[in-house]
């Protein structure tokens, strides 16, 4: 393990990393003693009025070009009127890895990129942690790609239509990057993709691995949520075991 390795898992409050002979440049986390334990999230997702149909058929024959400024320009669900800007995703277009957030937040609205700030600084040392860069085989997407917010102004998660108004893109980006993995990053992101009930906590869907568009897909706690609840941090990293285990298994 490279010591920049061991700063980014101390950073993330987690223990050693071992490395398997036949393939030294598969990491792998040393199994941890804590079992999954149960834990409550409680953002839950209000429900709001719906939007037409996306033209799904559409977005699913663009290309990369085309479906950047679809998105740059698209107004097919309410959250287009408060948005600064879109948040498309970054990260390298042929990535194995798919990271997938709820939505962009206040700064991201500003600056066109997912994941800024103090949880974003916590996901990058998540990708590296896993040998991963935001440029370097991962792609970072969210459920939205316009700042959803609540009357105070205060971001909030989206609504059930908004994801299902803005899902078609974050399909097309996966038929064309074809990631062999994917790790949804919280709750809107889980239930999103998994199409479950609000109420499922995300402490039900780790542990196992789960399908979207015919890939893999691993769950995990949002950043955010691990900077309010550090002591889950554990947890996370064991989900990125299991994605490192599965990616592996896949490629
Ligand atoms: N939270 C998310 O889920 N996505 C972002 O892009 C930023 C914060
Ligand atoms: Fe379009 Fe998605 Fe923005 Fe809604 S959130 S306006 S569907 S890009």
């Amino acid at each position: 393990m490279s010591d920049r390795n061991a700063v980014f898992l101390q950073e993330m409050g987690l223990g050693p990393l071992w490395q398997r002979r036949d393939n030294p440049g598969a990491v792998h986390p040393a199994p941890s003693a804590g079992a999954l334990e149960a834990a409550t999230v409680d953002d839950g997702l209000p429900v709001a009025p719906g939007f037409d149909a996306p033209p799904a058929q559409e977005v699913a024959r663009m290309d990369w070009a085309q479906l950047q400024a679809s998105v740059a320009g698209c107004v097919k669900c309410g959250l287009c009127h408060g948005r600064t800007r879109t948040v498309f995703g970054v990260g390298d277009a042929k990535a194995r890895w798919l990271f997938i957030g709820e939505g962009p937040g206040r700064n991201e609205d500003l600056q066109g990129e997912p994941f800024i700030g103090q949880a974003g600084r916590l996901l990058d040392n998540m990708l590296a942690a896993v040998g991963l860069r935001r440029d370097e085989n991962a792609f970072i997407a969210n459920i939205v790609k316009c700042r959803a917010v609540d009357e105070s102004g205060r971001d909030r998660p989206p609504t059930a239509e908004e994801a299902a108004a803005c899902m078609p893109y974050l399909e097309r980006q996966i038929a064309l990057i074809q990631p062999t993995i994917l790790v949804a990053l919280g709750k809107t992101a889980a239930l999103s993709l998994l199409g479950l009930d609000p109420d499922t906590p995300v402490s039900r869907l780790r542990g196992k691995v789960h399908e979207f568009a015919g890939r893999p897909l691993v769950v995990t706690y949002h950043p955010a949520y691990l900077l309010r609840s550090p002591a889950e941090k554990k947890k996370a990293w064991e989900d990125l075991c299991l994605a490192t285990a599965t990616y592996a298994a896949a490629d």
